[in-house]
Parts: C-alpha cells; sequence; structure tokens
C-alpha cells in the first residue's frame, strides 16, 4: 500500500490466479494499532469471582501466581470472557500465556501435583488434574491465608489447557495451520470472530483486566458476528458454520462485510475434510437452536455447499425443534446411543437424511465420514420409512420380522418422523412388547425331541413365536401342541 498508494490489496491464490480475498487499509489499520485498555469496563475481576466456583477459583490464582513468579502474562481469552460478559459464563475456560505454556503447566504439576502433557511444536500444554485430591491440598496449601470456603475436588476440570500465545498462518487454503510464537494480540488475531477476541488478563495486580484489541466488545454490544480480516473464511472455511451457530445462539446478526466475504468463500467448502465438516455440524445440531441454524445455513446455501443431500426445510426444522430432550423410554433400550455418538445428535442425522433415497443416504454419509453405525443407523432408517404405510396393516409377525435386526435408533427415528399415528402405536408396540415375545420352546427342547440339529430348529422357532405374536396361541399347552403338530408334519414330509 505505501509503495503503490492502493487503498486496497487483492490476495490471488498463486496457482489459479484467482482473486481469494482484500486486504484493506481498515485490516492494516486494525492490526497495527496499540492496544486498548477499555474505560469503564477494565476490570472484570467482580464478575469473575461471581462466575467461578471457588476450586475453579483457586485454580486461576494458582495459575496466574506461577505464571506471575515466571514473568509471563496469563490471559483467560475466547469463548469463556464472551460469556462472561453476556452474562452467561461457562465452566470452560482457555488460558494463553504470553511466555511458556509448557514450562508453567510443568512447574505447577511439580507444586501442586497432576502431570502434564505438551506438544513442543505448538507451544501446548494439557495439565491433568486427574488426582484432583493432591491438587486441591495444593491449591489449599497456596492460597494465601487459606480458601475462604473449603474446596471440592469435583469442581475442578480433569484437565487444564495452556496455550502458548502464538501467531498462525497457512500455507494454503482448507490446510491445518504452521505455528509461530507471538504476543497476545496477534494470537487473537487468528481467531474467527471479533466477540471471541476478548482476553482478561489474570497475573497479580493485572488481575481482571479486560483488554479488547479487535473491537470485540462493541460486536458484543451490538450484537454483530464479524470476522477480523477479509481471508478469514478463506483460512479456514468451517467458519462460516461457525458464524452461523454463533448468531443462531444468541440471536446476533452476521455483519454485512462478513456475508459477503461468506458468499465469496462458500465453494471453499467442498475442499473441506468430512471430519470437520462433520465436527461443526455435531455442534449445530446439539445447540438448543439448532432448527434455526440449519434454516440459516439453507439460506445462506452453505447446506448444498456440503452436500446436495443435506436439504433444510419446514418439515426438518420442525423435527429438530421437537427433538426430545429426554432419552426414549427404557424399553427402546437405546439410551446410550450408538456407541459414541450420543443419542440425541445420532437421531437429529438421521432425521435429516431420512427422506433421501439410499444411494444419497450413503454418499451423504461418506461425505460427512459418519461412523459406520450411524451411517448404518441413517441408511436402514432411510430404507424403512417407505415400507412402514403398508407394513402397519400386516399381522404381528410380518411387522416384527420387517423390524427385526434394524437398529433401535431407526426405528425410534421413524417414530419420531411419522404423521401417522397408527405407525407411531405399531412402532411402540414393537418397542414394548413384540421384540422380546419369544417361544418357550429352546433348540434344546427340539434337541430332546431327537429332531437333528440344523436349519429346522431356525424355522420351528420362527412359526412358534409368529404365532405367539398373531395371537394362534396364548399357552404353553397351546405351544406343546404345536410343536408337535410341527415335529410330525416334517417327519411327514421327510418320509414322502
Ligand atoms: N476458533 C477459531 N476458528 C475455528 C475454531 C475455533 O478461530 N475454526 C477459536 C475461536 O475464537 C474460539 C476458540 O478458538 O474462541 C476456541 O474454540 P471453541 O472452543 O470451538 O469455541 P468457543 O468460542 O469456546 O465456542 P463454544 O462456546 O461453542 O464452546
Amino acid at each position: 500500500m505505501i509503495d503503490t498508494g492502493w487503498g486496497q490489496i487483492p490476495v490471488v491464490e498463486p496457482r489459479s490466479g484467482e482473486i481469494i480475498g482484500i486486504v484493506t487499509r481498515t485490516d492494516l489499520i486494525r492490526t497495527l494499532a496499540p492496544a486498548p485498555l477499555l474505560p469503564g469496563v477494565e476490570n472484570l475481576a467482580v464478575q469473575l469471582e461471581t462466575a467461578l466456583p471457588p476450586a475453579r477459583r483457586a485454580l486461576i490464582r494458582a495459575v496466574a501466581a506461577e505464571a506471575g513468579r515466571q514473568q509471563a502474562a496469563l490471559y483467560l481469552v475466547g469463548g469463556f470472557v464472551r460469556d462472561l460478559l453476556l452474562g452467561q459464563p461457562g465452566l470452560d475456560f482457555d488460558l494463553v500465556v504470553e511466555g511458556d505454556a509448557i514450562k508453567l503447566a510443568r512447574s505447577l504439576a511439580v507444586k501442586l501435583g497432576g502431570r502434564v502433557t505438551s506438544h513442543a511444536r505448538f507451544g501446548t500444554a494439557k495439565w491433568h488434574i486427574g488426582e484432583a485430591a493432591a491438587v486441591v491440598q495444593g491449591l489449599e496449601r497456596a492460597a494465601p491465608g487459606g480458601p475462604s470456603e473449603p474446596l471440592t475436588p469435583e469442581d475442578l476440570p480433569a484437565t487444564l489447557d495452556l496455550v502458548t500465545a502464538r501467531t498462525e498462518f497457512y500455507t494454503h487454503p482448507t490446510a491445518l495451520p504452521t505455528v509461530e510464537r507471538g504476543s497476545i494480540k496477534l494470537d487473537l488475531h487468528r481467531r474467527d470472530f471479533t466477540i471471541n477476541t476478548l482476553a482478561v488478563r489474570l497475573e497479580g495486580a493485572h488481575y481482571g483486566e479486560l483488554y479488547d484489541y479487535w473491537g470485540g466488545l462493541a460486536d458484543l454490544r451490538n450484537g454483530e458476528v464479524r470476522v477480523l480480516h477479509s481471508l478469514s473464511f478463506v483460512d479456514d472455511p468451517t467458519r462460516m458454520l461457525r458464524a452461523v451457530r454463533f448468531e443462531g445462539r444468541f440471536q446476533f446478526k452476521i455483519s454485512t462485510r462478513t456475508l459477503e466475504l461468506l458468499e465469496d468463500a462458500r465453494p471453499l467448502l467442498a475442499k473441506v475434510s468430512g471430519d470437520r465438516l462433520r465436527h461443526e455440524l455435531d455442534s449445530i445440531l446439539m445447540e438448543e437452536q439448532a432448527s434455526l441454524m440449519l434454516a440459516r445455513l439453507d439460506e445462506l446455501a452453505l447446506l448444498d455447499a456440503i452436500h446436495p443431500s443435506l436439504q433444510g426445510d419446514e418439515w426438518l426444522y420442525r423435527k429438530i425443534k421437537d427433538l426430545p430432550h429426554e432419552p426414549p423410554a427404557s424399553e427402546w433400550g437405546i439410551d446410550d446411543g450408538l456407541r459414541s455418538t450420543p443419542w440425541r445428535l445420532a437421531l437429529a442425522y438421521i432425521l435429516w437424511l431420512l427422506r433421501q433415497d439410499p444411494a444419497s443416504v450413503e454418499s451423504a454419509a461418506r461425505r460427512l465420514k459418519l461412523r459406520a453405525s450411524l451411517a448404518d443407523a441413517c441408511l436402514e432408517a432411510s430404507q424403512l420409512r417407505p415400507d412402514l404405510p403398508d407394513l402397519v396393516s400386516r399381522p404381528p409377525s410380518r411387522i416384527v420380522q420387517r423390524l427385526d435386526g434394524v437398529p433401535r435408533l431407526a426405528l425410534y427415528a421413524n417414530r419420531l418422523a411419522a404423521d401417522d399415528r397408527l405407525v407411531r402405536s405399531v412402532l411402540d408396540d414393537y418397542a414394548a412388547r413384540w421384540r422380546k415375545i419369544s417361544p418357550r420352546t429352546t433348540g434344546d427342547d427340539l434337541r430332546e425331541r431327537g429332531l437333528p440339529p440344523g436349519p429346522a430348529y431356525r424355522s420351528i422357532l420362527r412359526e412358534l413365536r409368529a404365532a405367539w405374536l398373531d395371537g394362534v396361541i396364548e399357552t404353553e399347552e397351546q405351544e406343546r401342541q404345536m410343536l408337535d403338530e410341527l415335529i410330525a408334519d416334517r417327519s411327514a414330509d421327510e418320509t414322502h
């Protein structure tokens, strides 16, 4: 800009020559401006004290004291500060050190207990507070004059992340970042939105000072989601999904300029890995306002940019909005979800793909790298849905034959999806009663009756079960009679 006098410098993709962003004078001024401490709201010590339970407060104090001893500045950053200022403080905090986070974590472990794992390349350390009792005792000893209230180990997080302030640059769009050491200001600049760039300093006399380098507080007050620079979505296209998530969660608005940048960056979603996309979509689907967010993603054509089968419509928004918070009744036997996918999240994906044809379901599941058990449940649910209207007028034994083996969550999703009362009650009957009905006769009984083991066992037991299900037999005596007849028929068949 200095050389040419241009007010805006285009950023060009070296291989294709395509313009992928613009650096403006404002971008430059904001990057070079000194750190503003905020008049009026400089200190959040009181809010911090009230937001955190005693054990976490003591933990932060101890980390800050050690940072002070190492002459390192320590900051609480990101979502925690944002939520504290919004009056909805969480319990998880991110700590950034202007100094050496690994050294800090190690001396904390030596003095207070626990152990440390670290990534020297990223300058990050994880302090495992697993042995909470030792750390609590350490914290109690470390508190000047002893703690004002007894500390409870359950209030401590299992681990605490300490991160060295860093700048990151991306060698090409969608790549993982390369990391360099830097100051808190630059560390905050690499983040997604201004509302996530607020920092509270913690060590010594600085305790509670709020740092607002990038205009986060004004945007928080005005309810705006704004990227820090014009290449933010190019650096990380998943931020487009995060913008929608924060907008929906706080009922904010994505700023006009940010929306323009999003329009331009949308095609980059095609290059993002399935794991990263799924991670963001998981977060969205777990939000209270998930249905609003899906509608907004669709409005911004972001769903289509991820995969054409991930459509949104009023039906889906309603179903996602009505997703129960309580796990399905115990007779469904699915309160623990699908292996590592929580049941509510799994249901959201199943409902999302439920009305698609099998090929589209499989292709979307591949794009999002859904776990095999979830992908299978999505597919089975979508295959079952068109069969249900006819199936429900059949005898129970036929219904059970179709439903046995279908993942329970796939059944339950169809139960939630069905607008027809008969379909719902048949699925309830299956879950609560039919699936558990089995004949008294076992394979051992058949062997005792002299029947040679083979496929006949299965078919006899199936016929007995069908008879129970359809009310053809209702007592053990009737079952015995039926078994006699079946065995007699079989030996008659064999003699012919
Ligand atoms: N971040 C980012 N770009 C991403 C993901 C995260 O810049 N693609 C930054 C954000 O600024 C965020 C911080 O990393 O503040 C931590 O990320 P995360 O824990 O996902 O965000 P939170 O803001 O804490 O969101 P949530 O309240 O949903 O946990």
